[in-house]
């Protein structure tokens, strides 16, 4: 090859990987990192990423060069010089693509092995999800039970996740990790939390009329922050369930069902605004023109009965007349609260 024509090829090559880098690195593709797992998947897109940017300006180079140089003059009818082949070249474009796909396949390998990495010491949280809501369970702490993901900064956390109805998927774009949950088995993943903050729970598989109201919250608090958090969510718990309205089975059944993740409920300590806010029954039920107890009970086995206004039927999941109906008594009263 002449040395003019590998400098040309060379300068349109280093044009190209410029203008591929520029749009890898000043467009904020993935979000900055918030887990261990996160760094190790950005790492793979990096390293992908890099091997794309060379060939791709190799492959521009090449093209661009032999568009301009072999291109056919207006008045050239003559047929193509007869080539069979570079074996040398062959043997290159076959091993050299063979190697760069074996290292990719190897580092996706390494780094899936990590992620999936649980050490000894470390937090469980079951995840319940259901149209259209999730809920989150401490087994270390009595089953405490709660809407958003409270998690403790740099301690492993294995997520065992199930689903009630449908297909649903849990993801954390800052974690970097999705997984879905499969009605009938339960799927794990495991987070390592680098990084303090509030992050989206968002449900990344589409799982019916709810499906962009699925979301929830993450968050990741100092160990100390987190002890305390659980710490008042007991004593919360402990003292609703003295509480007049008998808090204690209806508080319970509110939270396993995940209530807490669509509804505000003051008694229950949720703030979530997916659903009407229950703190306001009393008047809804004058709205419906039916007593509080009978309105509520029938809010819950048959939601479509009456949509206050502002909200959206077949929203909420119409799963809750197959509760057992003592769990549905104590629901009902503890969210009429004693009233009538
Ligand atoms: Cu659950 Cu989409």
């Amino acid at each position: 090859m002449r040395r003019g024509v590998l400098v040309r090829l060379v300068a349109v090559g280093l044009a190209a990987a410029a203008v591929a880098s520029a749009v890898a690195f000043f467009v904020p593709w993935l979000p900055t990192p918030a887990s261990k797992q996160a760094d190790r998947i950005d790492f793979v897109f990096w390293f992908v990423t890099g091997i794309s940017i060379a060939i791709f300006a190799l492959v521009v180079a090449v093209i661009l060069y032999s568009v301009v140089r072999f291109r056919a003059r207006p008045d050239d009818d003559s047929d193509g010089a007869p080539i069979h082949g570079n074996t040398g070249l062959e043997i290159a474009w076959t091993a050299f693509p063979a190697v760069l796909v074996t290292a990719v396949a190897v580092v996706s390998a390494v780094a899936l092995a990590q992620n999936e990495n649980l050490p000894k010491k470390h937090l469980q949280v079951n995840v319940l999800a259901q149209q259209f809501a999730w809920s989150f369970s401490y087994p270390k702490y009595k089953g405490l039970t709660v809407s958003a993901l409270h998690l403790p900064l740099n301690e492993a956390v294995e997520l065992k996740m199930r689903s009630k109805d449908v297909i649903h998927s849990f993801w954390v774009p800052q974690f970097g990790q999705k997984q879905d949950l499969v009605p009938g088995i339960t799927t794990k993943l495991v987070i390592t939390p680098k990084r303090l903050g509030t992050y989206p729970v968002v449900c990344t598989e589409l799982c019916g009329e709810g499906h962009a109201l699925m979301r929830s919250e993450a968050i990741v608090m100092k160990p100390t922050a987190f002890a305390s958090w659980v710490k008042a969510q007991e004593r919360a718990a402990a003292k609703a369930s003295q509480g007049p309205s008998g808090g204690g089975p209806g508080l319970a059944v509110f939270n396993s069902n995940g209530c807490s993740g669509c509804h505000t409920f003051k008694p229950a300590g949720s703030t979530a605004t997916t659903g009407p806010d229950l703190d306001n029954l009393p008047a809804d039920a004058r709205r419906a023109g039916k007593p509080l107890s009978a309105f509520v009970r029938e809010s819950i086995v048959d939601p479509n009965a009456y949509i206050e206004k502002g909200y959206q039927p077949n929203i909420m999941p119409s799963t809750f007349k197959s509760l057992p109906k003592q769990q549905l008594d104590a629901l009902v009263q503890f969210l009429i609260g004693g009233k009538k």
